[in-house]
């Protein structure tokens, strides 16, 4: 019984070692925004009613659900979509979720940010939309082509990393780098 509780501990190890180490599982390392920018973050999401806000690769939700709580203390309908592709961290999602006050607007998808289709999610292609990226400035281009295809008004905030293509609203200097699009 020991030797199966220990190959079984084991075994889970293995698995989260390999979908946190290979880039064939995880190809933009997590790391979370940081907490002291959060205030800098908020701001710059601006959250309104009807707004979407969709988090690219969402991590443990720092963000999302900083926002939703935001949001509930501001009396505003801001819907949040955490859209993250390393299953360990859509379960912690999903855990968090249900302890937060104002889970009923906010929406956990797995999926990938470089090929993921929001239609199901969101039907108005010109709704107020806006896209939250901490990615590696390599891969951003390639998010920016799968979103800006689907959301031609949408509103960008990239925390660490400019957005080359789109022309800079606002650049703020916290701990990082938060810039509007
Ligand atoms: C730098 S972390 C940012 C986490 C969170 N957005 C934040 O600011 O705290 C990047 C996240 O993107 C996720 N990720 C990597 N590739 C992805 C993909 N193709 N689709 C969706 N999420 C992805 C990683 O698992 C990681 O949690």
């Amino acid at each position: 019984m020991f030797l199966f509780i220990i190959c079984g501990f084991a075994i889970c190890l293995f698995v989260i070692v390999i979908l946190f180490a290979f880039p064939q599982f995880s190809p933009i390392p997590y790391f979370p925004s940081n907490k002291k920018d959060m205030p800098l973050i908020l701001k710059a999401l601006n959250l309104q009613d009807d707004q979407t806000i969709i988090d690219l690769g969402a991590g443990d939700g720092i963000v999302v659900f900083e926002g939703a709580l935001l949001a509930l203390q501001k009396g505003l309908n801001t819907k949040f979509i955490a859209l993250e592709i390393n299953p360990i961290l859509v379960f912690i999602l999903h855990i968090h979720k249900l302890f937060h006050p104002n889970k009923k607007n906010i929406k956990i998808v797995m999926g990938d940010m470089f090929t993921y289709r929001f239609s199901s999610l969101i039907s108005n292609r010109y709704s107020l939309t806006t896209f939250y990226l901490y990615i590696s400035p390599w891969l951003i281009e390639k998010a920016l082509k799968n979103v800006s295809s689907q959301f031609p008004k949408a509103t960008y905030v990239s925390y660490f990393y400019p957005i080359k293509k789109l022309k800079e609203k606002k650049k703020v200097k916290g701990v990082h780098f938060v810039y509007s699009y």
